[in-house]
C-alpha cells in the first residue's frame, strides 16, 4: 500500500466511526464553520430560475450541500464522498430533494461527468496527499465546469511563514479548548490533523487554480487557517 492509499484508507476510518457525531463535532473543532460554508453558499449566483447543474465534492454528511439547496432549490446536485457513513448521512438529511444523486467515490480516480455550472468544497481538499494531487485536482475540476461555470472551496490553509502559522495554530486550539477537552484536542485532533490532513498556503491555491485556468480567482472570507475562496471558468477567451 503506498502512502497515498494509506491516507485514504485511514482518513475513510475514522469518518466512518465519527459520522454519527461529526456534525456537532467538527462544529467544536472548526471556528465559524457555519459562517464559512454560508459566505461559499452567498458567492452562488446565478440568472434566477436558471437550473444549475452541481457537484460537492467530499460532501461528508451534506451541511454545505444543505444550504446549497435552501437557496437553491432548483440545482441539480451530485453529493459525492469516498466514505460511505458520511454519505448515508447526507442521504437522510438530504431525503426529499429529488435532484439530489449520490456518488460513492475517491476523488483521486473519479472521472468527472461534468458538465458542470457549479463545484464545490468544503473541508475535504486538504486531504489530497502532495501538492501534485491537489494542482491535479484543480485541473480536473476546470475541465469539468461548463464555459460560465464556478468552482468554490472552504477549507483549512497554511500561512505564508512560520510565525503567522504559529499565530493560526494558536487561535485554533484557543478556539478548540472552549468546546472540547483540552486532552482530546492535544491528544486526538491536533495529532490527527499532522497525520492526515496536508493543507497548503493559500498562496499556491490560487497560483495553481490560475495555472489550471481559472480567472477571476478570489478570496472570498478568511479567518486565520480558515478560508473561502474561488474562480471562474470564463465563458469567453
Ligand atoms: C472534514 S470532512 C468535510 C465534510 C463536509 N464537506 C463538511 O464541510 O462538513 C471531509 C470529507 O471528505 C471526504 N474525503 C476526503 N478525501 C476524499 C477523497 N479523496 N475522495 C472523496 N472524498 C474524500 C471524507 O470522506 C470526509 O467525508
Amino acid at each position: 500500500m503506498d502512502e497515498q492509499e494509506r491516507r485514504m484508507s485511514e482518513i475513510r476510518s475514522n469518518f466512518s466511526k465519527g459520522s454519527g457525531e461529526y456534525d456537532q463535532w467538527i462544529r467544536r473543532v472548526i471556528p465559524r464553520y457555519d459562517e464559512m460554508l454560508d459566505v461559499l453558499v452567498s458567492c452562488v449566483r446565478y440568472p434566477e430560475g436558471r437550473r444549475l447543474r452541481a457537484i460537492d465534492i467530499g460532501c461528508g454528511t451534506g451541511t454545505l450541500s444543505a444550504k446549497l439547496l435552501a437557496s437553491h432549490p432548483e440545482v441539480e446536485l451530485a453529493c459525492l464522498d469516498m466514505t460511505e457513513d458520511m454519505l448515508d448521512v447526507a442521504r437522510e438529511r438530504l431525503n426529499g430533494h429529488e435532484r439530489v444523486r449520490y456518488i460513492l467515490h475517491n476523488l483521486y480516480e473519479f472521472e468527472y461527468d461534468g458538465p458542470y455550472d457549479l463545484i464545490i468544497s468544503s473541508l475535504a481538499l486538504h486531504h489530497m496527499v502532495t501538492d501534485e494531487d491537489k494542482m491535479d485536482q484543480y485541473r480536473r475540476i476546470f475541465q469539468a465546469l461548463a464555459p460560465g461555470g464556478s468552482f468554490f472551496n472552504a477549507d483549512v490553509v497554511l500561512a505564508s511563514d512560520e510565525r503567522t502559522q504559529e499565530l493560526y495554530m494558536e487561535k485554533w486550539a484557543e478556539f478548540m479548548y472552549q468546546g472540547l477537552p483540552r486532552d482530546e484536542v492535544d491528544g486526538s485532533v491536533l495529532p490527527r490533523y499532522h497525520r492526515e490532513d496536508s493543507p497548503a498556503r493559500l498562496t499556491d491555491h490560487l497560483k495553481w487554480m490560475k495555472d489550471a485556468g481559472f480567472s477571476r480567482v478570489d478570496v472570498i472570507w478568511k479567518y486565520y487557517n480558515f478560508t473561502v475562496y474561488g474562480g471562474w471558468r470564463c465563458s469567453v477567451h
